[in-house]
């Protein structure tokens, strides 16, 4: 019997269902993957509720304001009992960094970003509010569980405000912006005179800006070198690791954490990435390195220092994150971007709870002025693109009435 050979008809017929075969399975893993789809689903939906007319008039409204504010790691570390007259904010201790925050400091910055958001959502809602910063030091309880009062938000009733702060507009436009800066396009004139004047009436924070010069350079190197100390450090990469979320399951399980969206990759190399099986914690954190280093620190414009007398008291905190917050709600206003690179200020605390020489506390202390200490570094820049949302737990899942 004559052998039958494969005619080159039926070599591409199945040449070309293989390769259906494998495009469907790509496809079916980029959908499964988020590949094509970011920023929708429960994760998402504090976005758009955070106006919502059923908050509309009720202190609820604060809360959701409250819940879209910059935070640490996107650890969310907020619980708020509401009342007809009071909101109080509480440190929820259980959701910290461990060893990249050992002293609750950037846990409780993030809760005072969240009071600011407060208190721009206060007079739309008509409330006249006044904020009742709880007193204290980190370093004497930086307990890791349970939760601890750190604000409580006295609220009377008002007529709405009938020309709201534009900062309240600005709210849900924040985002952190993890991308590469238009080095080419200057800041916006007068931009950071303007930022300057946010710290008025604070005199406890101070608020620097290095352009640059050597402080640029110290303040350039010292990022750099706290990023590697932070990825050479089991612990501390361990810790931050816990925080990072794989794919869209687990942006939904927690609705909380890093996600690869909010990285700042270009949309390529994005897209591979989430097709990609889940990153080590070593590969995530050099590439969070490299990008540190090649991106984060040379696009930016310039880089700016919030510094309070004692880093560690956590009135000073809030304080500090209440100024972060309007600084960087009045950039989204003005179509400048924003990332807080904070690593020297965190290595600080790591040299001071392991007891080793204070060689980060002296290094950071070139940042700010005479009695005071550094907190909280960020850069800011003009944008290449669009920044995108991190997920956020909802109102019902972080609030109750008391
Ligand atoms: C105290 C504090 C420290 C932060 N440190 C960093 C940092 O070092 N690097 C970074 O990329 N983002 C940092 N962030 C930004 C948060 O990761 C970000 O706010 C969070 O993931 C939520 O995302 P969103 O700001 O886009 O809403 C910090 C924020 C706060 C309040």
């Amino acid at each position: 019997m004559a052998t039958k050979h494969p005619t080159r008809r039926n070599i591409l017929k199945i040449g070309g269902g293989i390769t259906l075969v494998a495009a469907g399975g790509l496809l079916w893993r980029a959908e499964d993957r988020g590949v094509f789809t970011h920023g929708e689903g429960p994760a998402y939906s504090a976005w758009g509720m955070w106006n919502a007319p059923e908050y509309k008039g009720t202190p609820f409204a604060l809360v959701a304001a409250a819940v879209l504010a910059s935070n640490p790691h996107n650890t969310q570390p907020w619980y708020f009992r509401v009342t007809d007259t009071s909101v109080s904010v509480e440190a929820d201790r259980a959701r910290h960094l461990g060893s990249m925050d050992p002293y609750l400091r950037e846990m409780h910055i993030g809760l005072g970003c969240a009071i600011e958001n407060m208190m721009l959502a206060a007079p739309v809602n008509g409330f006249a509010a006044t904020p009742e910063l709880q007193t204290g030091s980190l370093a004497e309880d930086a307990s890791r569980s349970g939760r601890s009062l750190a604000a409580i938000i006295h609220l009377a009733k008002t007529d709405p405000a009938s020309e709201p702060s534009p900062l309240h507009d600005a709210i849900a436009r924040r985002h952190t912006d993890r991308g590469p800066y238009d080095h080419d396009r200057n800041l916006p004139d007068g931009f950071t005179g303007g930022l300057a004047s946010l710290a008025n009436g604070m005199p406890d924070v101070h608020l620097r800006f290095i352009a640059d010069g050597d402080a640029r350079e110290r303040i350039d190197s010292a990022i750099v070198n706290a990023t590697t100390a932070i990825v050479a450090d089991d612990d501390m990469l361990h810790d931050s690791n816990v925080w990072f979320r794989n794919g869209p399951d687990d942006i939904e399980k927690h609705k909380s954490g890093i996600t690869l969206d909010t990285a700042g990759m270009p949309p390529g190399i994005l897209a591979a990435a989430k097709m990609l099986p889940p990153l080590s914690a070593e590969t995530s954190h050099r590439a969070w390195l490299n990008a540190t280093q090649d991106v984060h620190v040379p696009s930016a414009a310039a880089m700016g220092v919030i510094a309070v007398a004692d880093r560690h008291d956590i009135k000073s905190s809030l304080e500090a994150g209440r100024l972060w917050q309007r600084i960087h709600l009045t950039a989204a206003l003005a179509g400048v971007a924003m990332q807080p690179l904070n690593q020297p200020v965190e290595m600080a605390d790591r040299d001071k709870q392991l007891g080793r020489a204070p060689d980060w506390e002296k290094r950071i202390s070139a940042f700010s002025d005479e009695g005071f200490e550094p907190t909280f570094c960020f850069r800011m820049g003009m944008p290449t693109r669009q920044a995108p949302a991190s997920p956020r737990r909802p109102v019902d899942e972080v609030s109750e009435t008391a």
